[in-house]
């Protein structure tokens, strides 16, 4: 078991110390920190509680949307709330079957495993999951040929916490297996408000109400957005030798980065620009238009459409990506009769 071991090390991040010690402070440590999805929330802390007064482990969760919304952040939670350890792999990083058996035989009663996109599972490594979750156990054929055997090991009990910005991916046996699907949504402004205000206080930095309200604005919904905003309006504002972040500041500093009014990017309005003078305002496959703006179409899908689906601004058609009214308004283009005809019937209005 010794090898595995070693190899178990290497899969599973210890909760301490891996992350740039930045990060990891304005991450909230509990539930009561954590800003915004109460629905999840609320839910969690039941289980949690139940689960505890059962003195069973958590059902096993399932948390998914897009990228930056706090999946991580909650897992840490989840843990720390149930006093367990936390460990934390990701899909690619387990290779083989044998990578994920050591590190389920490595699990502590009760602990967390954290697998982050899960999504990325390969078939063979998925498969060794089912029974460990159903079961708590691990199959393992010893041997080929006639002389193969079947041996089951018994594992502790665990709870198994799973991200994924891809729920729709996810084999159906495998989603079957999670007792709780939490979906996170975007955050509100004032939610976003809220959690800047708070990373500035954890970092240290005197931001004024507004210029936190013009971050939270266009941040496209996205807590991780949203901090990485406010650590590059505090840079602008140190090197121009203000103490403290003004609203005046944080417009500067989001100009300087080509970040309009709603927290779109060059990207985006790459994206929507394409969508509109290339291809008619669509509809355009997503693999065509990601050869065209020169992106990655997974990139596209996952972290520019969420915020402009939300926006209204793109639609997601059987036959390819349609710009709608909104994305036509926002770049400045008026519409064909043709194009308004055709856009008509995916336009709520
Ligand atoms: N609900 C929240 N309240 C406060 N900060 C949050 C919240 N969700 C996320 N964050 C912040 O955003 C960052 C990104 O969150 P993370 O959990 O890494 O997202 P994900 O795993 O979904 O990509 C975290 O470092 C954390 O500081
Ligand atoms: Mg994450």
């Amino acid at each position: 078991m010794f090898e595995e071991d070693l190899a178990a090390e290497r899969l599973v991040m210890s909760t301490k110390g891996e992350l740039d010690a930045e990060e990891n402070a304005l991450r909230p440590k509990t539930m009561a920190e954590y800003v915004g999805q109460s629905k999840v929330k609320e839910n969690l802390e039941v289980y949690i509680s139940s689960a505890k007064m059962r003195g069973e482990p958590l059902d096993h969760v399932l948390l998914y949307g897009p990228p930056g919304l706090g999946k991580t952040t909650l897992a840490h939670i989840i843990a720390s709330e149930l006093g367990v350890q936390l460990k934390l792999t990701s899909g690619p990083a387990i290779e083989r079957s044998g990578d994920l058996a050591a590190i389920l035989t490595n699990l502590n009663e009760g602990d967390v495993l954290f697998i982050d996109e899960i999504h990325r599972l390969n078939r063979s490594v998925e498969e060794v999951l089912y029974s460990a979750m159903e079961d708590y156990a691990l199959d393992i054929i010893v041997g080929k040929g006639p002389s193969a055997r079947n041996i089951r090991f018994t594992l502790k009990k665990f709870t198994l916490v799973g991200a994924t910005t891809k729920a729709g991916m996810l084999a159906s046996p495998l989603r079957d297996r999670f007792g709780v699907l939490c979906r996170l949504d975007m955050y509100t402004p004032a939610e976003l408000a809220q959690i800047v205000t708070r990373s500035a206080r954890v970092l240290g930095i005197d931001l004024a109400a507004d210029a936190a309200q013009e971050i939270s604005r266009r941040s496209r919904g996205t807590p991780r957005i949203a901090n990485r905003l406010l650590k590059r309006v505090r840079d602008f504002a140190a090197v121009g030798g203000n103490a403290r972040v003004t609203v005046e500041d944080a417009r500067y500093a989001l100009r300087r980065m080509d970040i309009d009014e709603l927290g779109l990017d060059d990207t985006d309005r790459g994206l929507l620009r394409a969508l509109i003078e290339k291809f008619g305002g669509g509809p355009a496959g997503l693999e065509t238009l990601a050869a065209t703006i020169n992106e990655d179409a997974n990139t596209i899908e996952d972290v520019y459409e969420p915020y402009l689906l939300q926006l209204g601004f793109l639609a997601r058609t059987p036959r390819g990506r349609v710009c709608l009214k909104g994305g036509y308004e926002h770049m400045g283009v008026k519409m064909s009769e043709k194009q308004r005809a055709q856009i008509s019937i995916f336009d709520e209005e």
